[in-house]
């Protein structure tokens, strides 16, 4: 299992990846809005998040032609070899993870709703293709089931392509998930804290710190 935090804020991301339980950090140009990373940053931040615990790193690519796309996944790839490259699920964006994967990039195809782009994925040689459970489920379709869709097709093919859930609305959902089969999920800062506070868990593990502090009295 694969956890991931979908983030470019590095003062709550780094806390987080210290601890070792998450394998890396998904962006997206609203995240990087968000959070007032400029692309310049790129580059320190990728460093930086690394430097916390991150083994891998997802950096979107922008533009509207294929080349434009390439170009800007080749930029965002020399920044370090654990950097994964996203595209959207378009023409140009599909066409682009293309060239990048035939030269080794490692790409996820992203803003995936329907179980036939993950095919498509797969087809371009994409390292991971990246459906929006919680935009899915907004929509009036049945998220849950269009990736488990995702994930009998891959699999049934032999697909070295990867899920990795997104759009992720509650803890409740990385459980559902694994039980499709989805090895890798990224969901934000305040759902992965939650992942820490169950209150029976925090109760217990003090009820042992009281009972320790008796004994050895
Ligand atoms: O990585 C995609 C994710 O950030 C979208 O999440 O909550 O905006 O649907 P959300």
């Amino acid at each position: 299992m694969r956890l991931f935090l979908d983030s470019a804020n590095l003062s709550q991301l780094q806390p987080l990846l210290r601890t070792g339980v998450f394998y890396g950090v998904t962006t997206n140009p609203l995240i990087l809005r968000e959070s007032g990373l400029s692309i310049a940053e790129l580059p320190s931040f990728t460093q930086a998040v690394l430097q916390a615990g991150a083994r891998a790193v997802f950096l979107q690519a922008w533009g509207r032609q294929t080349e434009v796309l390439y170009q800007c996944g080749r930029f965002l790839a020399s920044i370090d070899g654990r950097v994964v490259v996203k595209l959207t699920a378009t023409q140009e964006g599909l066409s682009a993870a293309s060239r990048l994967a035939a030269e080794g990039v490692h790409t996820c195809i992203t803003a995936v709703y329907t179980p036939f782009q993950a095919l498509l994925a797969s087809a371009v040689g994409a390292t991971f293709v990246a459906p929006y459970l919680g935009r899915i489920n907004d929509s009036g379709r049945d998220g849950y089931a269009i990736i488990a869709k995702m994930a009998e097709s891959l699999k049934h093919t032999s697909s070295r392509t990867e899920i990795l859930a997104a759009s992720i609305r509650s803890t409740a959902d990385l459980v559902t998930l694994a039980q499709e089969g989805v090895r890798c999920i990224t969901f934000s800062v305040p759902i992965a804290e939650r992942l820490f506070q169950e209150p029976m868990t925090l109760e217990a593990a003090e009820a042992f710190e009281q009972a320790i502090q008796e004994v050895s009295l």
